[in-house]
């Protein structure tokens, strides 16, 4: 429906024209910012303050893996300790699928809920949201794809997030899937931002070091995206180049030791910032491709995004110089003596020495040679009609930076040239 309505404006207007309006509604929109508790112990801080707010009772959204962990237990007990009535709803599980969001409306119904905590990974806050969002408008989560279809906001949703990557805790949209189809299902609605964010580095210590890399590069790949695109704003820009930073700075370190608290938190910062930069500015390339090896494969969304950020770097670069010269100062990386040229050359080299560091594969191991033009055509359209790109992908662009990430065994044999007979007569 939204890609039909897409499609006929585009024809319309033509999707440049098209994109730029909306560039230009994106940049002013009002978009709510959630207040953020930050530090050891804000989760036990959320509670209490949620506890001051008077709800009837709250619904805890998580998955099993974080109740198993015990990460609830520093929330639970102060909301406990305040008499505030719980129920605990820990059935999420990645992509957030239909049938669990449409567990968790029944769940919130019965216990006569008023509010929502989400504590755990993206999939979990945009879960949370959706409930939320469904249960304040009586309607089924799929009735609520698209922009602004609720009638009234989201019932108040507080999230916690266990990881620092997604930002989920201040953007405004929610993705979940439609496991009948294979599809992912997005709603978008400014109100979805949560009311209060606590980031709390002590519940992201058990991390293992591959989801804190993949996380962590979701994290740097949403603030390049937002900064090199076309509809960053000096806030936006602010945001996304501190959040450069904070990761360049933090990440290896919170790679290497788990219980690094001052690398812990400042990650879930920079994933915050990063969340900041594009609930406005928007992604690009780079989301576009991963979306659908996601949606293929089922490649967890940060693993895509680092494999493919150096490669769609590369290709964007000529467009971009200025803007990845300065995201190399903010990087760290280069000197003040460097022309752009070269500044911004050293910091797509730096991109693919972080992941080489944090152990990232080149590859893709799941990708299949035969797959590659359907996958690079759903790219290119989630691009076109969704992202402010620097560098607009054409279908063989497209191509050929997905067979760049080609596992080497699956990659095509180059056919050697034989020399012919006789020349043939031009
Ligand atoms: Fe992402």
């Amino acid at each position: 429906m939204k890609s039909s309505l897409i499609s006929d404006m585009a024809r319309s207007f033509g999707l440049p024209k098209l994109k730029r309006a909306a560039g230009v509604v994106t940049r002013r929109l009002p978009i709510p910012q959630p207040l953020l508790l930050v530090g050891p112990g804000a989760s036990t801080r959320l509670g209490e303050a949620i506890a001051d707010f008077g709800h009837r009772r709250v619904l805890l959204v998580t998955d099993p893996v974080v109740t198993k962990l015990g990460l609830l237990t520093p929330l639970t007990d102060a909301l406990k300790a305040r008499g505030t009535a719980f129920v605990v709803f820990d059935d999420i599980s990645p992509d957030a699928p239909l049938p669990q969001i449409e567990r968790g409306i029944a769940c919130f119904n019965a216990a006569d809920c008023d509010a929502i905590v989400a504590l755990g990974g993206g999939s979990v806050m945009d879960a949370a949201k959706a409930i939320g969002l469904a249960a304040a408008n009586h309607k089924h989560p799929r009735t609520l794809v698209g922009y602004f279809k609720g009638l009234h906001g989201p019932v108040p949703i507080y999230a916690v997030p266990t990881t620092a990557g997604t930002g989920s805790e201040v953007t405004v949209a929610a993705v979940i899937s439609d496991p009948e189809n294979g599809t992912k299902l997005v709603i978008a609605d400014t109100r979805l931002v949560p009311t209060i964010a606590a980031l709390d580095p002590t519940l992201m210590t058990g991390l293992p070091p591959a989801i804190t890399a993949a996380t962590g590069m979701d994290a740097l790949t949403h603030a390049i995206e937002a900064y090199i695109g076309q509809w960053g704003t000096a806030h936006t820009d602010r945001m996304a180049l501190a959040a450069v930073g904070m990761i360049y700075r933090n990440l290896p370190l919170a790679w290497r030791d788990g219980n690094d608290l001052r690398a812990r938190e400042q990650m879930a910062l920079a994933a915050t910032y990063a969340g900041l930069a594009f609930t406005r500015a928007n992604v690009g390339n780079v989301h576009a491709i991963a979306h659908q090896l996601g949606g293929k494969y089922h490649v967890p969304h940060g693993l895509a995004n680092a494999i493919l950020l150096p490669r769609v770097l590369r290709f964007t670069a000529p467009t971009v110089t200025a803007k990845l010269a300065v995201l190399a100062r903010h990087a760290g990386v280069g000197s003040d003596r460097d022309n752009a040229t070269t500044r911004s050359r050293r910091f797509l080299d730096s991109v693919e020495a972080l992941n080489d560091a944090l152990q990232i594969p080149r590859h893709l191991a799941a990708l299949q040679q035969a797959d590659i033009a359907a996958l690079a055509a759903a790219a290119c359209w989630e691009a076109d009609t969704n992202y402010p790109v620097p560098r607009r992908m054409t279908q063989a662009d497209c191509e050929a930076l997905l067979r760049s990430v080609l596992p080497p065994e699956a990659s095509p044999v180059v056919p050697v040239k034989r020399k012919r007979r006789s020349p043939t007569p031009t």
